[in-house]
């Protein structure tokens, strides 16, 4: 494949109709969403055009959950580590956490620091892994922190420069699976020439086979930016 992104994302959507529609609880579904997550950080990191991967693990509406839920996909979030962390390094990734970590467990935060200070100086693909996260807030941080700085005028760069995922170029291409056809408040300047994706499968059902089927899609694409 010729033309590949160079910053993939990914909107996990579906973890529990996947369970549900299998009879399985849903706490299963989510399990099974972590696994193909670290499946497919391990594939893409495998993939030398792709610099950066980012993906929506938990946004600031997931809080409406009920507590046993939030509970079980931060346990995962830990384990996922804890299992694969120094493979993880082996293949060269580096971890970026955005979003607002301080009202996660103690021993979440303690580990997504550790996880992010390790990995700082690898030069693999960038992982951003979207924690408590909102698009928006991530843009109005950004201009606050440039209202405070005494500028004048504020460019689009300035702002680039100032959000969480800097120095991330622009998303080329965002999946979001399980048919859902929403940003839902994901990476919103980042977003605004992706190509997108829709496919009807739920995220654990996403695999290897349907990352490469994605990314020839992807290759076909014929992207214009607004010109010609
Ligand atoms: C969307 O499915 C998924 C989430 C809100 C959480 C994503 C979590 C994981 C992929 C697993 C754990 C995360 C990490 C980082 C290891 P949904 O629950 O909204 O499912 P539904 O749309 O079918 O209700």
């Amino acid at each position: 494949m010729e033309k590949l992104p160079t910053h993939i994302a990914f909107i996990m959507d579906g973890n529990r109709r996947w369970a549900k529609r299998r009879g399985l609880n849903k706490m299963l579904g989510h399990k099974k969403g972590a696994e193909v997550l670290a499946n497919i950080i391990k594939e893409l990191s495998r993939i030398s055009k792709i610099k950066y991967a980012s993906f929506f693990a938990f946004s600031t509406e997931n809080w409406n959950r009920e507590q046993k839920e939030i509970d079980a996909i931060f346990q995962l979030v830990e384990d996922m580590f804890d299992k694969y962390e120094q493979e993880f390094s082996r293949l060269d990734i580096k971890f970026v956490i955005m979003g607002d970590i301080s009202r996660f467990p103690k021993s979440m935060q303690e580990k997504l620091i550790k996880v992010q200070e390790n990995s700082k100086n690898n030069s693999g693909l960038t992982v951003l892994l979207a924690l408590n996260y909102g698009g928006r807030d991530d843009i109005v941080q950004a201009v606050n922190k440039l209202a405070n700085s005494g500028l004048t005028e504020i460019t689009e760069e300035d702002i680039k420069k100032n959000l969480l995922s800097f120095p991330a170029p622009d998303v080329d291409f965002l999946i979001r699976t399980s048919g859902e056809e929403r940003i839902s408040n994901f990476m919103l300047f980042h977003l605004a020439y992706s190509e997108l994706y829709f496919p009807k499968y739920c995220w654990p059902a996403f695999n290897k086979k349907r990352l490469y089927k994605a990314l020839k899609i992807y290759s076909k694409r014929n992207r214009r930016f607004g010109g010609n």
